[in-house]
């Protein structure tokens, strides 16, 4: 604590730094300032106080600072142990105003390299304030929401499962041990977070799944807004972001040349489609595994071969997981690998390789620089790791570059407008922000790169069937 200020980031003398990366994100960034100008007066996020867990990096510098002079307090932690930008936290603290030895922005809770007891500690801190319980969520794959609804569960039966030794993973571990003493010192803590929030925003793929769930099983304490499906986010960051920082992370943390490599892409949705096209780009040889005919047969369209993890792993120099689900590299697969080869996730959580197995198998791990492993085994043969299994793109490189990210935080602010704006037009369940708004995200973001419409005439408009002005799709349109 500093200035009044809660928070604790790795070293406040970085702002200045962040503040310059931050000046140059705002003009790549053309929604979220075209947001902030429409809302100036208005202030529509008055008395929100909105508790985010998500990557924080320069964009979601960005973002923060956007929600502020939209009228809202934010508190903030990173949904990732590897992706925070130390600069970017730092001159998110300090603020545009302040000093490192008075800061006056907002409290963050984020560094990078946390360990899990300190990635839940932040998360905690994240949606803790002082005074009032934070009444919204902002999140990113859902560890806030889970945090906030599993405590208010456990507190409802007043206690804490004891931890299964062989099911549960260390990071369930690490999360039950913060509930547990959560409920001891501060009994209806959670309960009264998940009365007080009006709703959360949902960033990504891996949150929205496990929403839908919560739903399903008539847990979701508060309405959510799945920003995921939003066609100007899940299109466009999954997959151009991708495309862009996937060998971003490849390259700076190994700098292997990618042409003429075999590689081994598992998912082609649209994270998937983002790698392979960013690889193929590289000229390297590219197959893909899939479990979903559609995909598979998309990826064979795009001149991919549709391959098993079985048949391909010997030969692929590098094999990368953006599936969203788990177990998809398993420790026999590891052994079965080139020497040398590289192995990475750009997929949300880590439980998409066995690192646990990796662990006990008696591999030497060989630590090249922070967040590049080489393991070796028993038989000298060995394969270089990226960011421990977690997402490559956010822990080898800064993640997903600003113009992207304009259109994911755009539909985030205007879901989080909607949430605390509307709270009578929402139940507790998971809606999708209406076209006419994705429009308008995109038409921002036409207009920034210099692409010129097409106006319809009112003759075509109504020969189609749709107004002038849009929506021009629809809903059961695909993209
Ligand atoms: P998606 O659902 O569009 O694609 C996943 C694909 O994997 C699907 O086509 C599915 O059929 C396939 N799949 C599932 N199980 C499989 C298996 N066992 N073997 C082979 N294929 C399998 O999801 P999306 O949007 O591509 O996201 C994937 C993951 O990436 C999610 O965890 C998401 O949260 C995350 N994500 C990460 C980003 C990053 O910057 N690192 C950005 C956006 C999303």
């Amino acid at each position: 604590s500093r200035g009044g200020l809660d928070f604790k980031v790795a070293d406040l003398s970085l702002a200045e730094y962040g503040r310059k990366e931050i000046r140059l994100a705002e003009h790549e960034m053309p929604g979220l300032m075209a947001l902030r100008r429409e809302y100036a007066d208005v202030r529509p996020l008055a008395g929100a106080r909105i508790s985010g867990s998500l990557h924080m990096t320069v964009q979601t510098a960005v973002l923060i600072e956007t929600l502020v002079s939209l009228g809202a307090e934010v508190r903030w932690a990173s949904c990732n142990i590897f992706s925070t930008q130390d600069h970017a936290a730092a001159a998110i603290v300090v603020g545009p105003n302040g000093t490192p030895e008075e800061p006056r922005g907002v409290p963050v809770f984020a560094w990078k390299g946390e360990t899990l007891e300190e990635y839940w500690w932040a998360a905690e801190q994240m949606l803790t304030w002082p005074g009032e319980p934070a009444n919204m969520i902002l999140d990113d794959g859902g560890d806030a929401t889970m945090l906030v609804l599993k405590g208010k569960q456990f507190e409802k039966a007043g206690v804490v499962p004891p931890t299964d030794d062989d099911h549960d993973s260390d990071e369930y571990k690490v999360f039950l041990s913060l509930l547990r003493r959560s409920l001891e010192e501060t009994p209806g803590k959670w309960t009264a977070v998940a009365e007080s929030v009006r709703g959360v925003t949902e960033e990504t793929t891996t949150g929205v799944l496990r929403l839908y769930q919560v739903a399903a099983s008539g847990e979701l304490a508060f309405p959510a807004i799945n920003v995921n499906d939003s066609v100007t986010k899940s299109k466009f960051d999954n997959k151009y972001g991708t495309r862009h920082s996937l060998i971003d992370g490849i390259n700076r943390g190994t700098d292997v040349l990618i042409g003429g490599k075999k590689v081994l892409i598992c998912g082609y949705g649209d994270v998937g489609k983002g790698c392979a096209e960013s690889l193929a780009g590289q000229g390297a040889r590219v197959q893909v595994t899939e479990i979903d005919p559609i995909n598979a047969l998309q990826a064979l369209m795009d001149g991919f071969d549709v391959v098993t993890v079985e048949n391909a792993i010997g030969d692929a120099d590098i094999v990368i997981t953006s599936t969203g689900n788990k177990d998809i590299i398993s420790l026999d697969h590891m052994k079965a690998m080139k020497n040398q080869a590289i192995l990475g996730n750009i997929g949300h959580f880590d439980n998409e390789i066995d690192m646990a197995g990796l662990e006990r198998s008696g591999a030497t791990r060989i630590t090249i620089k922070p967040q590049v492993d080489q393991w070796v085994f028993e038989n000298g043969n060995s394969i270089i790791v990226l960011s421990e299994g977690r997402l490559l793109n956010l822990g080898n490189a800064t993640g997903h570059p600003s113009f992207v990210m304009s259109n994911s935080f755009s539909n985030q602010v205007i879901a989080q407008i909607e949430l605390w704006t509307k709270p009578d037009e929402y139940d507790n369940e998971v809606y999708q922000l209406p076209k006419h708004l994705d429009e308008k995200v995109a038409r921002i973001h036409v207009e920034a790169l210099g692409g010129e419409l097409t106006k319809l005439t009112k003759d075509q408009a109504e020969y189609i069937g749709v107004d002038v002005e849009g929506p021009f799709k629809p809903e059961h349109y695909r993209y």
